[in-house]
């Protein structure tokens, strides 16, 4: 059964995770436990486990800032046919912005060797994308961290994972010079491997509950607090 458009769009973000993401997180994670291994005194690793792990980490954050925006920028646009977007051609345009400042912030990270610059470039990339992901288009579960199911969001986890990754990336330098922040480091991306996890479960499962464009009428009727559709009719004989 051929899928439209609109659902290969919303297959972008997911692939994109499957087929660059997590091999990536695979190769990040190795390096980095060889890169400490050999700094505790095993010669026999080599040497330059430490720079590829760095270098793969970069390309890492990358790609999931990438994945997300994709995510988002195709939430927002496809929720309505485009001639009925909320907020008319004068949102759209202020969104388009923000879209491009925050893919802007982050290329200007990326070349960014002062530690004011990575903080502020790091910093104006996450803000870009809280404030898309902060837009009504975007089913988030829950925005109270009171309540477990923001714990189970998918959108959280990824906001949360991304200032980890930008964070790991922004002090990079800092990272390999001292053990202050080597430890802090370690620290938050262990934090950050538990919920990639997380993101590994929570976005399968939104993928099985997210229809087919053509399928979104019917199961939308559904009652999906009493966990009811209603009744099909019998077939004719
Ligand atoms: C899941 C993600 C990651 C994990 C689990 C991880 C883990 C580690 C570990 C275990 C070390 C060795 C610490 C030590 O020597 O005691 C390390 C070092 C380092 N990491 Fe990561 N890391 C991750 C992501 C990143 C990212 C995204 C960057 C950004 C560019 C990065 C940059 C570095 C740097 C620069 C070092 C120092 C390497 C050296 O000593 O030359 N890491 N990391
Ligand atoms: C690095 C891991 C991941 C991160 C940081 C991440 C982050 C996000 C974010 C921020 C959104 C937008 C909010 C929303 O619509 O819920 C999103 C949407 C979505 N994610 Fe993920 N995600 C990751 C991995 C995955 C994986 C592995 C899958 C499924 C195999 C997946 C499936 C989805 C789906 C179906 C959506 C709805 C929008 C769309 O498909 O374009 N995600 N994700």
């Amino acid at each position: 059964m051929a899928l439209q458009t609109i659902d290969w769009l919303w297959l972008l973000h997911p692939a994109l995770a499957v087929v660059v993401i997590y091999p990536l997180v695979g190769m990040v994670v190795r390096l980095g436990v060889q890169a400490r291994q050999r700094r505790l005194g095993q010669s026999k690793l080599p040497v330059t486990s430490g720079r590829d792990h760095a270098d793969l980490g970069r390309w890492l954050t990358g790609s999931v800032v990438l994945a997300v925006l994709v995510a988002l920028v195709v939430v927002i646009l496809t929720k309505v046919p485009l001639a009925e977007f909320a907020g008319g051609p004068s949102r759209l345009a202020l969104l388009t912005l923000v879209t491009a400042g925050t893919a802007a912030a982050f290329a200007a990270f990326w070349r960014a060797r002062q530690p004011p610059f990575r903080a502020s470039f790091a910093l104006l990339c996450w803000i870009g994308l809280i404030g898309l992901g902060l837009q009504p288009e975007v089913w988030r579960l829950s925005d109270n961290p009171l309540e477990p199911a923001f714990w189970q969001s998918h959108f959280w986890g990824g906001i949360g994972l991304i200032g980890l990754l930008l964070f790991a990336m922004a002090a990079k330098p800092e990272t390999q010079r001292s053990l202050r922040w080597r430890r802090l480091h370690v620290s938050a991306t262990v934090l950050a491997a538990v919920v990639l996890v997380a993101q590994g479960i929570s976005g399968p499962r939104d993928l099985l509950e997210i229809p087919l464009h053509w399928q979104k009428p019917a199961i939308y009727s559904c009652d999906f607090e009493a966990q009811q559709c209603p009744a099909v009719p019998a077939p004719q004989s």
